[in-house]
């Protein structure tokens, strides 16, 4: 028990001593820390190469808070404090007031004890900031902790071609204005997140938010000539054999920069003297009636459908850029019918498994309400189609697997919410402008490269033998219903199987 007298309590020195108590020295420390957090929050901030949405919550809202809470500590502290002294037991007040007297041993103990201890603290707080900075950043953090609303996204982005690309690579704009508002966002979405009303499917708040032809640059260099891409397309009918019908093709992508090689085929909109703009008329942009086209040489030539008398100055005119063809670089949701044509084409469902193509994308499109509901009907139905049959447990298992990775009951996603625009078979994609039907003024011409050879050349298709036809000119298609190819691709496919 402390010997000396303790000083009256009266002018400034003698209040300020009030603060003495180890709720305000604990308070004091606790704020020094957040503010010290908040500095190297800041700076983090200020120098990393693209912002990041969360870490405004981190710097302006969290560090704040524990700061204030600090500044609690330390007036609550003083206030305690204060009552005790005039309540007349100084005694009493002795064992809370400090009197630290470096001539003994305890307290120069104590002492070192308390600044080590807030040095610690300070250090641990520092690292502390960065860590959760580090989380923020990280994809499991946007995809995972923000489970419901991201998990569509998250998935899908995990079996796409970015999978290794981080979330706030394509998400976070450069410049001042993107981190503005990349800061609002976020702060946006942690308050939807905790009231729980989320817009489920969620949506991009505003088209406009959906990343710029910028930033995909920042890693494409778009000026590449691709030239001719071979791709194969295996599919499997809906019918007792699973009869597979495969089309191989040689897409001509082209490239865009005079410099390194023709502009021609596919990314000629992408040209650097070229400019493709248009109206849509709807969000998702699928209705495309307006398309105009400025060359290199300023012609300019507008494109109509018949049916678009509207004065084009009511409608904003975009100009096209990557996302127009590839809007699902990360988040694909792939239609039953090429899920299944992809588990058949890799032996994951057994093609000698009769109706098995029809069956599994039956099972898969019905309305569940929750993941539980659909594992479960997919395994009775499945059961009930195929009771006397050995290979059921595995089907089951892959159609739960397709389910899980493309369809997400509770935020009302699948592929028909976000239809992949980069071929014509299941969506409009390239057929909402090359239909044949947007027009120039003299009603003659329409838009160049619509023609079943313009964009690809079949070079061989079917199964078997007639596979094995192979023509590097260009076959034209044989579709399984010639009869009935009046109408365009995405008439009758929708991404299900055809009755
Ligand atoms: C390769 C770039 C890229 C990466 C990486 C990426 N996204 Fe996207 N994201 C996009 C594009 C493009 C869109 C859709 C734009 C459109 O439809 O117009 C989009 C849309 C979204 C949407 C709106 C809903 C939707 O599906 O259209 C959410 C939510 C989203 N992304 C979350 C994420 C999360 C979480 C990650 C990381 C796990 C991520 N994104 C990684 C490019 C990317
Ligand atoms: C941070 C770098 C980065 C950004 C930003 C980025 N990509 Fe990619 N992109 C990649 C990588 C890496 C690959 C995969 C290469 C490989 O096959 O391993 C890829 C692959 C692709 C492919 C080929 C897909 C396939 O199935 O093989 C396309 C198309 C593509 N990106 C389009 C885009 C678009 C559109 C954007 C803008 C929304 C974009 N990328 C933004 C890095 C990026
Ligand atoms: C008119 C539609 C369209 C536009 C606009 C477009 N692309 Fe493509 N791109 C395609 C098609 C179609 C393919 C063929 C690949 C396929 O079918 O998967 C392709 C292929 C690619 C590939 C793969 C090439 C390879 O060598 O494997 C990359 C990367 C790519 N595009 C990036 C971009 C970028 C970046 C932009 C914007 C600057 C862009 N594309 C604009 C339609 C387009
Ligand atoms: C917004 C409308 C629009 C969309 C969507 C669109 N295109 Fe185009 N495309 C054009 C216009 C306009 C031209 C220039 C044609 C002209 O000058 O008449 C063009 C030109 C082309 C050309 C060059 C034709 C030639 O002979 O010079 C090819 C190939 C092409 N597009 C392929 C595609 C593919 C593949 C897709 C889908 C992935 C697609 N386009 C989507 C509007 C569009
Ligand atoms: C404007 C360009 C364009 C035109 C015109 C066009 N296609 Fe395509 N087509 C594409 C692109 C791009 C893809 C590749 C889509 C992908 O990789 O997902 C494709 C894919 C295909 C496929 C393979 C699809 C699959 O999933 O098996 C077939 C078959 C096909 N087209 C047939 C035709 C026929 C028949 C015509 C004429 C009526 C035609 N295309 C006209 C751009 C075009
Ligand atoms: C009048 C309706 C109709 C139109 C239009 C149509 N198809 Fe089909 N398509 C069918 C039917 C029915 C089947 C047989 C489906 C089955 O047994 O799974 C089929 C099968 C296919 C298949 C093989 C199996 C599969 O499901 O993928 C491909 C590939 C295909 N069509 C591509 C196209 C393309 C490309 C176009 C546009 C050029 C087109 N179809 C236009 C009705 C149509």
């Amino acid at each position: 028990m402390s010997e000396e007298s303790i000083p009256a309590a009266t002018g400034l020195p003698m209040r300020l001593s009030r603060l003495h108590n180890w709720l305000s020295l604990s308070g004091m420390v606790l704020a020094i820390s957040a503010f010290f957090a908040f500095m190297l929050l800041f700076a983090v901030d200020l120098f990393a190469t693209h912002a990041n949405p969360y870490m405004g919550i981190l710097a302006y809202v969290v560090a704040p808070a524990f700061l204030l809470a600090g500044l609690a500590a330390v007036l609550v502290g003083y206030i305690l404090e204060t009552r005790r002294i005039p309540t007349g037991h100084p005694e009493m007040a002795s064992n809370f007031i400090l009197h630290v007297n470096l001539t003994r041993r305890r307290d120069r103990r104590l002492l070192v004890g308390f600044v080590g201890g807030s040095l610690g603290f300070l250090f641990l707080t520092a690292l502390g900031s960065y860590q959760t900075y580090h989380i923020t950043e990280s994809n499991s953090f946007c995809g995972e902790v923000c489970h419901t609303p991201m998990e569509p996204q998250f998935k899908a982005y995990q079996h796409s071609a970015h999978a290794k690309v981080a979330c706030v690579a394509c998400h976070v704009g450069p410049g001042a204005g993107n981190y503005i508002r990349t800061k609002i966002s976020g702060m946006r979405q942690l308050y939807h997140m905790i009231m729980g009303d989320f817009t489920r499917p969620i949506a991009l708040h505003n088209i406009n938010q959906r990343p710029a032809q910028e930033t995909c640059q920042s890693c494409h260099w778009s000026q590449k000539h691709t030239g001719d891409l071979q791709k194969t397309y295996r599919h499997f009918l809906a019918d007792e054999a699973n009869t597979p019908f495969t089309v191989q093709m040689v897409l001509k992508v082209g490239g865009s920069d005079p410099v390194h090689g023709p502009v021609q085929g596919i990314h000629s909109h992408m040209s650097v003297s070229n400019k493709v703009e248009f109206i849509a008329t709807d969000e998702g942009r699928l209705n495309i009636p307006w398309v105009r086209v400025t060359d290199a040489n300023n012609k300019v030539t507008e494109y109509r459908t018949k049916d678009f008398t509207d004065d084009i100055s009511k409608y904003a005119i975009r100009t096209m850029d990557c996302m127009d063809c590839h809007n699902r670089p990360s988040h694909k949701y792939l239609t039953p019918n090429a899920a299944v044509d992809q588990s058949l084409a890799f032996g994951r469902i057994d093609v000698t498994l009769p109706w098995a193509k029809a069956k599994v994308v039956q099972a898969l499109v019905q309305p569940y309400a929750t993941r539980e509901e659909a594992n479960a009907k997919i395994e009775s139905f499945l059961r009930g189609q195929y009771p006397d049959e050995k290979r059921v447990n595995a089907l089951i298992k892959e159609t739960q697997a397709i389910y899980t990775s493309n369809f997400f009951p509770e935020m009302k996603v699948d592929w028909r919410v976000h239809p992949d625009m980069l071929g014509h078979k299941d969506s409009a994609g390239c057929f909402r402008c090359h239909d044949g039907k947007h027009l120039a003024g003299d009603s003659k011409s329409s838009i160049k490269g619509s023609d079943c050879n313009a964009c690809h050349l079949i070079v061989s298709q079917g199964a078997g033998k007639d596979l094995e036809k192979v023509d590097a000119k260009g076959l034209p298609f044989i579709h399984i219903d010639s009869e009935n190819s009046d109408p365009s691709c995405y008439e009758c496919h929708t991404g299900q199987t055809q009755e």
